[in-house]
């Protein structure tokens, strides 16, 4: 995909090349456990990419928090990797050289590499931030030769909500914040580069809010994929909604214990009564990496039976390489979570 834009002065006009800001992202623990990490409590202020505190990684995906309280006072663009910003609370207003968009809870902001941005905090902001090596896509499978959405997928094309233009800012000398493999580089340009007249195309920033996403139900339960919301090299990226719950008579509502032997899984918790999961807050993860068998604690399957529909709101991110965590998502992990299935 591509999109080309129209610029007052060429976009090439660099007169200062900064020094680059390193980011060393080292694995903290090898122990293979079952994790519960308070995210809420991760020590994290600043603007939308000063606050970002990476949590998970390995070669395809860095899940990082970021509780954003101030606005950005300079650009910044990703060149190495595409960004999916989950707003959980709080609004502001995203500005791009592409144009402008609101920004409020349960956005997917879907920001491809290269694009130029900044966000500006009305009420300070608490985001999931997932950058992936690979491009963030649709799912392949929802998605005729066209590329059109198809009719039984999970959200169209009318729930994407796309820049607003608002035309060339006044020219003025201007900082972008460059992301790159091994860190962040500043780059100062003679011309602000958002002194675009126009664009077209089909590569632009959007979004879709979770309250949106569709969900599909069964007879019985349901597996992981009919919530997938996107995909990229190596993740996928899957939305848990409220919805009602089986319908067959003896189903039983709650997940069974299963092994995911083929991805290591985050849930990042929104809201709501998490059907399977006790002690989990609003901003939890929980972290099952592959292999590992987990699924209802005591009393959970039990306290299902019957139960008709689910409040629940999460997000999931599945990824097929091991992830690595980090020192920080240590320091808020609960290390009595993996005994959390013995019968009491
Ligand atoms: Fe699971």
């Amino acid at each position: 995909m591509y999109s080309n834009v129209y610029h007052v002065y060429p976009p090439t006009s660099v007169e200062a090349v900064g020094e680059l800001k390193k980011i060393d992202l080292k694995s903290a623990d090898q122990t293979h456990r079952h994790h519960h990490i308070r995210t809420d409590n991760v020590d994290s202020k600043g603007d939308a990419i000063s606050s970002r505190i990476p949590l998970f990684f390995n070669s395809d995906v860095v899940i990082s928090k970021a509780h954003v309280t101030d606005s950005m006072s300079t650009l910044y663009r990703n060149g190495n990797a595409d960004e999916v910003l989950f707003i959980h609370t709080g609004s502001g207003l995203f500005k791009s050289n592409f144009g402008n968009m609101e920004l409020k809870s349960g956005d997917y902001l879907l920001i491809p590499r290269g694009v130029i941005w900044q966000i500006e905090v009305k009420q300070s902001i608490r985001i999931l931030v997932i950058e992936t090596s690979g491009p963030i896509e649709t799912p392949t499978r929802y998605r005729n030769k066209f590329g059109q959405l198809l009719e039984h997928s999970p959200y169209a094309e009318r729930d994407i909500r796309t820049p607003e233009f608002v035309g060339p800012v006044a020219d003025m000398r201007m900082e972008v914040e460059v992301k790159l493999q091994h860190g962040i580089q500043t780059y100062s340009y003679q011309h602000h580069p958002f002194d675009i007249v126009g664009w077209d195309g089909y590569y632009f920033p959007y979004i879709f809010n979770i309250n949106d996403f569709m969900p599909i139900t069964g007879k019985i339960h349901q597996p992981p994929p009919v919530h997938q919301t996107f995909q990229a090299h190596g993740i996928v990226l899957c939305s848990f909604v409220p919805r009602p719950f089986d319908y067959h008579d003896q189903s039983v509502p709650a997940p069974y214990a299963h092994s995911n032997v083929d991805s290591d899984e985050i849930i990042y918790y929104v809201e709501g009564e998490f059907m399977s999961r006790k002690d989990i807050e609003s901003e939890s993860i929980t972290y099952h990496p592959m292999g590992l068998p987990h699924g209802p604690q005591p009393g959970k399957i039990e306290e299902s039976l019957g139960a008709k529909e689910t409040n629940e709101l999460a997000v999931m991110v599945d990824t097929f390489k091991p992830l690595n965590m980090t020192k920080s998502a240590l320091s808020v992990d609960d290390e009595d979570y993996p005994y959390s299935w013995i019968d009491s």
